[in-house]
């Protein structure tokens, strides 16, 4: 494992940390920042770790004997901790200025992430922004808690999390990171827009919030995952392979050429129809002819042709179910006339706020009948999900 140690006050505590992560018999290699060498020292890490210590980027015999690329990838996790508001920032910006964010922007591995600051620092908009974005591109994090801040008389979000819960964090990646290895899987995500004329198009209002969660939760667990994505503004998440497309005649067939796969999981907002006819010009308005017609035609189904795809069929075939009304009878007709295996329905009606938010409710319906699962958010979706398929995939530990 690769620790990055940033410099906040609560560097010290990553000597706990390690000493705890050795005795698992977890071996750590620690890059140190010029800031966080002020506050521990690179001898009381190489000391603890037995392992020598990696702080400078031109460093000629590091870059010689290692270099920063493959120190980012001789390791399954990246965990950050302390990762001070700077750093943050730096990944957010994907600044490489020096050897931590130099690796953590080479590196193609599971990064987790241990904030620890002055709470007006951690509530301040520009460090919630970045986190966002972290987040967004599949980045895991342990913390901060409430508490005194070591300002004295200072208290609030923002001390690192203790050692032993970023202990725990790690284990449980660990725990978790062999169980759907050696598994391929597909997963779409996003819209499909369809389009009228060069400049026109028909859309729907999916993020791809919930596919690239799930994407991301999958590789987590050690899959190799491909993501096929209709357009969205989200990042791609780190570790796994990204196809975009923009129609469902597209979707499909990079789909098709993800096959063979264990799992697919087919998450995007796939346009049912699109314009009969796609203009090669823009079409003009007319005054004198009124709106243009529009013809529809039907898109092929993506979820029930990988569900009937022969000997290519995917061992476990997911699809959604996005309904605005009697969402459990639609979805339970949805599962047999796409001949998939499970369904996650959800209400995509007006103020359920499911397109575009942070959390989603869904049923899980499969031949053994419905399951509600609580509102969560989409993230905890995903990795409920992941853990399911792990489970019945038989990989579970
Ligand atoms: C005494 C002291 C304590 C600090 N503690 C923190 C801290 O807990 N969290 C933080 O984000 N920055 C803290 N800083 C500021 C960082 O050290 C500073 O932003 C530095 O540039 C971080 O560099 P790095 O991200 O490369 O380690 C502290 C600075 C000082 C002088």
């Amino acid at each position: 494992m690769l620790l990055v140690v940033s410099g906040g006050i609560a560097a010290y505590k990553c000597l706990e940390l390690i000493r705890r992560l050795n005795e698992q018999g977890i071996k750590v290699r620690c890059i140190l920042t010029t800031a966080g060498a002020r506050f521990v020292t690179p001898l009381s890490l190489s000391a603890i770790s037995g392992e020598r210590v990696f702080g400078d980027l031109f460093s000629l015999t590091d870059e010689s004997e290692i270099g920063h690329i493959r120190l980012s990838r001789d390791t399954d996790l990246v965990v950050v901790a302390p990762a001070s508001a700077d750093i943050l920032a730096r990944m957010a910006a994907g600044l490489a200025n020096d050897l931590a964010t130099a690796a953590l922007l080479a590196t193609d591995k599971p990064v987790l992430i241990a904030p620890a600051m002055n709470s007006r620092m951690w509530d301040h908009p520009a460090t919630q922004a970045n986190l966002c974005l972290l987040k967004g591109r599949g980045i895991m994090r342990v913390g901060p808690n409430q508490g005194e801040m070591a300002e004295r008389g200072e208290a609030g979000w923002g001390r690192m999390a203790e050692p032993a819960e970023i202990f725990q964090d790690i284990v449980a990646f660990f725990g978790r990171s062999n169980r759907l290895k050696g598994l391929r899987c597909l997963v779409t995500s996003g819209p499909t827009i369809e389009p009228i004329d060069p400049v026109r198009f028909l859309a729907n209002r999916s993020s791809g919030r919930q596919g690239h969660a799930i994407a991301a939760a999958l590789t987590a667990m050690g899959a190799d995952t491909t993501l096929v994505s209709g357009p969205t503004h989200l990042p791609d998440p780190t570790g796994l392979t990204t196809t975009h497309v923009e129609t469902a005649r597209e979707m499909l067939a990079a789909c098709q050429a993800a096959l063979p796969v264990d799992i697919a999981v087919c998450a995007a907002a796939v346009a049912d129809w699109r314009p009969a006819e796609e203009a090669d010009q823009k079409i003009k308005k007319q005054s004198s002819h009124g709106a243009p017609a529009l013809r529809l035609v039907e898109n092929p189904d993506i979820l029930a042709t990988l569900s009937a795809a022969g000997p290519k069929r995917p061992r476990l075939v997911i699809g959604f179910a996005a309904e605005t009304q009697a969402v459990e009878e639609n979805s339970f007709l949805k599962r047999q006339t796409k001949g998939c295996d499970w369904i996650l329905a959800n209400d995509v009606s007006a103020g359920s706020g499911t397109f575009g938010g942070d959390d989603n409710t869904v049923q899980l319906i499969t031949a053994e009948g419905s399951e509600r699962w609580p509102t969560i958010s989409k993230q905890a979706i995903a990795e409920r999900l992941a853990e399911r398929i792990a489970e019945t995939m038989g990989t579970a530990s």
